[in-house]
């Protein structure tokens, strides 16, 4: 049976619903920790100058190409060019795989929220998390349990499921970050955290920080995947997509900041070190948290907030394959999601026990977790963010003209979306292959 084609209640939805595909773990949980690991302030000046001259063009692309094709992705590259449809495959490909590794970091949060509220007693906070990572059974159940949660609200629909989701997870996530913050600050020496992060180091620039700038910048963004491709194609009135485009650019670049503003000070508070790597709020801040007066509880919020932040992108992050599905093969969105949930748990449960009992198995001398990683952030994000500037520069040959108003400025637009974008994204892709 077909469904007719859902569309946003309003602007107001769907800009809440695109800050909420873009504020998730890349946020709080990646940026963080990409920037502890490349130096602090300087990483923060390249990535926040490689988002205001190129990331803004493929995501003012995808959600310009999903506006006009009101399509899914596939359809919205087949309706192109036929010929362009394997390029659309390839994001509904892309979610499928990023999701196995993200939620698999949601389902660590799940834990992470049970052993807060049980406050459970904690001697190494390093030990403990790798020996939950290795642990198979409880580890694969996280995943699942959060992996279902996710799928809930988008089996439940664009208004009932994703709109409810956003509208109530959203303010609740800036609630508790306002909190952690004040709380952070008051924090004795909190000023040698803000100094980290906006205090540059020069001598630490590299062209890797640069690599790592760009990836970071498209995962936080949801670019290269279709999910805003997806949202874009379910605005139904001629709302502007420039606005939209800086409005998510914005608060995304808040979100990040204020997660280090909350993170940082913590840490150095703390006397320890910002650059352990993804364990960085699994193992660092959980054992401040265990060194504070109500540990337990402010533990709890931060990851309250961090589960409310990956929901709404997991929820984005599942509707490309589900709507990529449904549409295409004429099935029920509910019917859609029950497939993508089997999909992905095919694959997500290989991945957590990449941890623990298929350690040894590699896929190109990587464990199916780093693969997955790998292959998304490095390999198809940037591919998908290539295609989709091409195919909206040279094919539906949107022009800056439409949208900006100074003659100049928008001729740097279609410079940027023709030639300069391509070309970075596509050196990426290139080195990160290396
Ligand atoms: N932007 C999300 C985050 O920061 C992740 C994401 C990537 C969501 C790609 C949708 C598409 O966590």
């Amino acid at each position: 049976m077909e469904e007719k084609r859902p569309v946003w209640t309003s602007r107001y939805t769907f800009i809440l619903a695109a800050i909420g595909s873009a504020v998730g773990l890349g946020n709080i949980w990646r940026f963080p920790y990409i920037m502890g690991q490349y130096g602090g302030a300087v990483f923060l000046l390249v990535y926040l100058l490689l988002i205001v001259t190129i990331c803004f063009i493929p995501l003012f692309a995808e959600l310009t190409v999903g506006k006009i094709t009101k399509k899914e992705c596939i359809g919205a590259f087949e309706s192109v060019n036929p010929k362009f449809k394997i390029l659309g495959f390839l994001n509904p490909l892309t979610g499928i795989l990023i999701s196995s590794f993200y939620f698999i970091v949601g389902g660590w949060i799940v834990y992470y929220i049970y052993i807060s509220l049980t406050n459970v007693h904690i001697v190494n906070y390093s030990e403990y998390f790798s020996d939950f990572t290795q642990n198979s059974i409880p580890a694969c159940i996280c995943t699942l349990t959060f992996l279902f949660s996710c799928i809930y609200f988008t089996a439940r629909g664009v208004k009932k499921g994703i709109e409810f989701a956003n509208n109530v997870l959203m303010p609740l996530f800036a609630v508790i970050m306002i909190g952690l913050i004040i709380f952070s600050l008051q924090l004795p020496n909190a000023h040698l955290g803000l100094e980290y992060m906006f205090k540059p180091d020069f001598s630490k620039l590299d062209s890797q920080m640069f690599l790592a700038a760009l990836g970071q910048a498209l995962f936080t963004l949801s670019i290269g995947m279709g999910a805003l491709l997806t949202y874009g194609s379910y605005i139904s009135e001629d709302k502007s997509i420039a606005k939209t485009t800086y409005t998510i650019i914005f608060s995304d670049t808040i979100f990040a900041l204020l997660s280090g503003i909350m993170i940082f000070p913590a840490i150095f508070s703390f006397g320890l070190e910002p650059n352990s790597g993804a364990g960085l709020v699994f193992v660092t801040l959980p054992h401040i948290f265990s060194q504070i007066p109500y540990g337990n509880v402010v533990s709890c919020a931060f990851f309250i907030l961090l589960l409310a932040a990956a929901v709404t992108s997991g929820i984005s992050i599942l509707e490309v394959p589900v709507a990529s599905i449904s549409e295409r093969l004429k099935m029920t969105r509910a019917k859609a999601c029950y497939w993508v949930f089997l999909v992905i748990a095919a694959i997500a449960i290989p991945a957590t026990l990449s941890f623990g009992a298929l350690s040894e198995f590699k896929i190109l001398n990587k464990s199916i977790f780093d693969f997955l990683d790998f292959s998304t952030s490095n390999v198809l994000m940037p591919l998908n963010a290539f295609f989709i500037c091409i195919v909206a520069g040279w094919f539906l040959k949107i022009k800056g003209e439409m949208f900006i108003k100074n003659k100049y400025i928008a001729k740097l637009f279609d410079f940027g979306l023709k030639f300069a974008a391509p070309f970075v994204l596509l050196f990426l892709l290139i080195i990160g292959l290396n």
